[in-house]
């Protein structure tokens, strides 16, 4: 026993060691400047928009994170939209020149420089006091449009008014006093709005039951639950109680509750009859949101919309409703070249994208993700956020062998597909 030692120790021969020299440490020596900016500091130090999730998660309450990130009942939608995306595969090209990417694209008839939307989500002044204006500037500064939703908490007018050069849409819920739809269809136009977005999976709101367990209202109420959980988000909370009420900033008039609200705004009613009325009362570009039936697709199409976006609400309305990107190649083999598909639901990184490009969408609306930058830094979460899917989406292109969207397509991703869909 001691012998093999001995000979392990003899076999290893010494390092050769000595001081280094001064020289050679300069160059390793490079601190790099100390962010003072606390939102700029966190949001530099996420590398990806997952990282951006996991600081948002440690700071805003727990009943804030959990109602943007979560979905309704079991959220079977919500999981099985991030395991198809996380199921598909490249199939990559080599010896292919991509010096020169180019990720830019034509959206509605306007270039936008990468195929991504900032979907509509309501409430955003609740998870950072910077809301909406702060989203708004982070888009319009990466080129990127941003669809204001009707349940914002900052006005149209507001944002028209912040980012007045840049490419906006309006987010409608027709709401059952059609005289109430009418006048924000009005302001829209008014303030310069390029689209309106029409939301149709909302006939009732969904189930979300991570809000029920955390007792989660609009905006929070101040119990004995919340006092301890000031404790653990003093920021957050100061921030909240030093801003300005949330409220439905469009919304001017509106004064019962956000439930009483949804009961207002969502009409079971709506019906194809609604979205011809739409069409006639906007001149311009109209796409509905929340289609995931070819044949509803193919109706609305009949009806004159511009484009539509496959989506089941993030997961957060229907749950076991198609995963959006399972039925996104039935829809642009029938109806790619009527109209504009677009598609959402758990897209986090630049890969995400490109995939749902692969298969045809023009855009991708992305909610969650810039959410979590919102959350996670404030204004400089969400443009982080924007350029990572930037950067994300440039190097995939890269080393999928694709230097321009239009070299993307459907041979390049593989384990997508569900043979059931055939059936329907
Ligand atoms: C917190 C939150 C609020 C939302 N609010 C709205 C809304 O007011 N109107 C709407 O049409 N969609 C709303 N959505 C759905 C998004 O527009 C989009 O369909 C969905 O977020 C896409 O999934 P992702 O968040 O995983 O990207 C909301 C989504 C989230 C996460």
């Amino acid at each position: 026993m001691a012998a093999c030692m001995l000979v392990a120790v003899t076999t290893i021969s010494p390092a050769h060691r000595r001081l280094p020299r001064w020289s050679e440490l300069g160059p390793l020596l490079r601190p790099k400047p100390i962010e003072l900016h606390g939102d700029r500091r966190r949001a530099a130090a996420a590398a990806s928009v997952h990282d951006l999730r996991a600081i948002a998660q440690r700071r805003v309450p727990r009943a804030v994170f959990d109602y943007v990130d979560g979905g309704a009942e079991s959220e079977l939608s919500l999981r099985a939209a991030r395991s198809v995306l996380e199921g598909a595969r490249f199939a990559p090209r080599t010896l292919r020149d991509v010096s020169q990417p180019d990720p830019s694209t034509e959206i509605l008839g306007m270039r936008s420089p990468i195929p991504v939307v900032f979907a509509p989500t309501g409430f955003t002044r609740m998870m950072h006091s910077s809301g909406e204006l702060a989203v708004a500037r982070a888009a319009g500064s990466a080129g990127i449009t941003y669809a204001l939703s009707t349940m914002g908490t900052t006005s149209l007018e507001d944002i028209a008014a912040e980012i007045p050069g840049c490419r906006r849409w309006f987010q409608l819920y027709i709401w059952r006093d059609r005289a109430r739809s009418l006048d924000l269809i009005q302001r829209a136009e008014a303030a310069g709005y390029d689209a309106l977005i029409l939301t149709v999976d909302t006939a009732v709101p969904g189930a979300r039951l991570r809000d029920v367990r955390n007792g989660m209202t609009i905006p929070p109420a101040i119990g004995l639950r919340t006092v301890v959980d000031g404790a653990r988000h003093p920021h957050w909370w100061f921030d909240l109680l030093t801003t300005p009420p949330l409220s439905f900033a469009s919304l001017a008039q509106w004064q019962g509750t956000v439930a009483e609200l949804a009961a207002t705004l969502f009409d079971p009613a709506l019906s194809l009859d609604d979205l011809a009325w739409l069409r006639d009362q906007w001149a311009g570009k109209l796409i509905v949101k929340g289609i995931t039936s070819l044949q509803d697709a193919t109706d609305c199409v009949d009806v004159g919309v511009d484009a539509v976006v496959i989506s089941n609400h993030g997961g957060r309305q229907l749950d076991r409703s198609p995963t959006p990107l399972d039925v996104l190649p039935r829809f642009v083999e029938a109806l790619g070249d009527q109209t504009e598909i677009m598609v959402d639901g758990s897209f986090m990184s630049g890969s995400d994208v490109v995939v749902a490009l692969c298969l045809g969408a023009t855009a991708v609306l992305v909610g969650r993700a810039y959410l979590y930058g919102l959350m996670a830094a404030g204004e400089a979460g969400v443009r982080r956020t924007s350029e990572l899917l930037a950067t994300e989406t440039v190097r995939t292109m890269q080393l999928l062998g694709a230097p321009t969207i239009k070299d993307l397509s459907p041979e390049l991703v593989r384990g997508l597909g569900d043979p059931r869909e055939e059936l329907r």
